[in-house]
């Protein structure tokens, strides 16, 4: 088995346990074993009734639905027959409660900007976002790309989509023109909502400017409507096709009702890297994504009327689709949202946000705590956290030292810690600690909320023994599921569903131990975790060989202190000897090609690429060498020794 981030034998080593804290439990949404063993059981005995209850309960229906769930793998529908809408969900129906006067989200600027709307004020500018999007010609089933900075504006758009029935694509505001234009075209994109630019550690992008290239080779986007973020000037507006938010949303009137949908109507794609060069556009529907975001919100993190709670994600990630947007404001919480960077102007500026608005419960990334430890201890001990009660972690396994950080520093070892596992796909988070009841292990997801059946098994498909690794597979349908990959059903079947038969493939390998707890152990494909997001290694590869210097070119993940993986790539050139100005100019390439993200950390020139004698690149040798690992394991197969030797030597 492999293991790219090197985190395995310290899991395995891993024995300490931290059950949650008395005060904690007593009132907590799940505050005993019993209760939770009982919705799991009545999920798996009677998964109608379990979700024909959920949903009664938790979502508004225009219409009832007919039928829980219609289920023949892999296509899933859920709640047929019946009409919702997230965006009425999430706003009107908080209103409708009495809530309208609480405030949805507290939004802080990079540059220390601050504004806050309660539910009625969000609801207005999403109904005026909506009018503005029917008046720029987009209705049910069109879909709008959002390549937009961390303002309340872009919850708004996604809001806006969903209140009309359009389909929101949020593209991470960190990718290049090349991958807008990828996506706007797989995704035949009717508009795109964007800004002039937004604020990063102090200097401001030019978003606007990234978005025209791509518009130059996006021929399905007639509109492009733009906020105005940083005041940028000279930003060009194409007459006829480009309209400033200010312009057009402002004068709309805000009342504009949530459209009745169908259960399955899609409510957004998001695309993310699999194990081949392209990304694939996830596609997720109305009510289940809607009810999952939900209630998996309400049990992870023990929701409380009294909470603020602040997920640090951006919203071009899954994370920022379900616990920024769907989730939380489902469930009528108070939401932070932060627009910029960690440690600007200073490495204390989470923790400047968190005692400034007494934040109670904080969802973040192992990566950004591993950027903590390293920036050190005074940035934390400066601010008063006791406000804090539940700490989040999500993207990637968190290394046992930099959760016991989290438990020490942030958590003042009395916060309970859920490491939650989860997947674009998954819509929302499947295993979990549930904080009032679950003792935790450093490293471990610990156990499935209810409705989800995990299966570890080998690779003829059967059922592993406990602590012995294994694909991670899920046996049943659950309402947050995807429901297909956006115009490539064949990719659908083949990457989640050919493997083994009738279960989800989700791609991880994982092990069980005694106590029935899991442990993620890194990817079975050649997808690579850097900073918590995904990335496909073949991608890389792809963007350097369409340089026209490179001739073959191999990109391998390489354990990372911060980054958790870091990118390494090897390539082969032609025309002459390679410089330290090519090795620049590639890696810029990358980031031209795909986005800031994509740039490989090392890059290294070979002579030729070690390969089996069938061809095939030998990743696990790059791996190693990557790693700084002597090459070990069986090298008979080796084309060509030399080729081994010269990489090594490289340095
Ligand atoms: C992949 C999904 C989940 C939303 C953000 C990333 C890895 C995610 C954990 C965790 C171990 C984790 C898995 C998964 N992953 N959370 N708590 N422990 N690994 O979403 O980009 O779809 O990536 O991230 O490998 O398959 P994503």
């Amino acid at each position: 088995m492999t293991d790219p981030s090197g985190q395995i034998d310290h899991v395995l080593a891993e024995s300490r346990t931290f059950p949650p804290p008395p005060e904690f439990t007593a009132k907590a949404v799940f505050s005993t074993m019993d209760q939770y063993e009982a919705a799991y059981r009545r999920a798996a005995e009677d998964r109608d009734g379990f979700w024909r209850d959920e949903a009664t309960e938790h979502l508004h229906w225009f219409e009832p639905f007919q039928e829980v769930c219609r289920w023949q793998a892999p296509n899933a529908e859920w709640f047929v027959g019946g009409k919702t809408n997230a965006s009425y969900n999430c706003l009107d129906r908080n209103i409708d409660a009495g809530r309208g006067d609480r405030t949805a989200i507290v939004w802080e600027g990079e540059p220390g900007d601050t504004r806050s709307l309660t539910y009625s004020e969000l609801r207005t500018e999403v109904a005026k976002c909506a009018a503005a999007l029917r008046e720029l010609g987009v209705g049910v089933g069109d879909v709008v790309s959002v390549y937009m900075p961390m303002t309340p504006e872009l919850a708004v758009t996604m809001l806006a989509c969903a209140r009309i029935g359009a389909i929101h694509s949020v593209i991470f505001a960190g990718f290049s023109a090349e991958s807008i234009a990828d996506r706007n075209n797989d995704a035949g994109a009717k508009v795109i909502v964007t800004a002039d630019g937004l604020h990063r550690r102090g200097k401001v992008l030019p978003l606007k400017e990234t978005v025209d290239e791509a518009l130059a080779k996006s021929p399905t986007v007639q509109k492009c409507l733009v906020l105005r973020r940083v005041g940028q000037d000279g930003v060009s507006m194409q007459e006829g096709r480009d309209v400033w938010w200010h312009e057009l949303v402002d004068k709309q009137s805000g009342d504009l009702p949530a459209v009745p949908l169908d259960s399955e109507t899609t409510l957004f794609i998001l695309y993310t890297s699999g194990s081949t060069g392209k990304p694939k556009g996830i596609r997720h529907t109305t009510a289940g994504y809607n009810l999952w975001a939900k209630r998996t919100f309400q049990w992870v993190f023990d929701h409380r009327d009294e909470d603020v709670y602040w997920c640090t994600a951006d919203c071009g990630w899954i994370t920022g689709h379900s616990y920024i947007v769907y989730g939380p404001l489902s469930a009528g919480a108070t939401c932070l949202m932060y627009e910029g960077a960690p440690n600007h102007p200073a490495e204390d500026r989470f923790w400047e946000l968190v005692e400034k608005y007494k934040v109670s419960v904080l969802y973040t990334a192992p990566t950004a705590i591993r950027a903590f430890i390293k920036w050190g201890d005074e940035h934390v001990e400066k601010h008063d956290l006791t406000s804090l009660r539940l700490l989040g972690s999500v993207g990637e396994g968190i290394n046992p030292e930099a959760w016991m950080w989290y438990h020490r520093k942030i958590g003042n070892e009395r916060c309970p810690i859920v490491d939650t596992w989860w997947q674009t796909e998954t819509g929302g988070i499947m295993m979990s600690p549930l904080p009032g009841i679950t003792a935790t292990k450093p490293g471990s997801c610990t156990r499935p909320l209810p409705g989800v059946f995990p299966k570890i098994v080998d690779e003829s498909g059967q059922p592993v023994e406990a602590n012995h690794g294994g694909m991670l597979c899920i046996a049943e349908p659950w309402p947050g599921m995807l429901r297909g990959i956006w115009g490539d059903e064949e990719r659908f079947i083949e990457q989640y569903w050919s493997k083994v038969p009738g279960m989800y493939l989700t791609g991880d390998n994982a092990r069980q131990d005694e106590d029935g707890y899991y442990w993620i152990m890194g990817r079975i494909d050649d997808v690579i975790n850097v900073s918590g997001h995904r990335l496909s290694t073949i991608e890389v590869e792809s963007a350097l060989v369409s340089h026209e210097l490179v001739c073959e070119a191999a990109v391998v993940g390489r354990p990372d202190d911060l980054k958790g993986q870091a990118i390494a790539a090897f390539v082969t050139v032609r025309g002459g000897e390679p410089d330290e100005a090519l090795r620049k100019e590639l890696q810029q390439h990358v980031r031209n090609q795909i986005g800031a993200l994509a740039q490989p950390d090392d890059l290294r020139f070979a002579a030729a690429l070690p390969k089996t004698r069938s061809g095939k690149i030998m990743r696990r040798l790059l791996r190693d060498i990557a790693a700084g690992h002597e090459v070990v394991g069986d090298t008979s197969t080796l084309e060509d020794y030399s080729v081994l030797a010269k990489l090594r030597d490289e340095d």
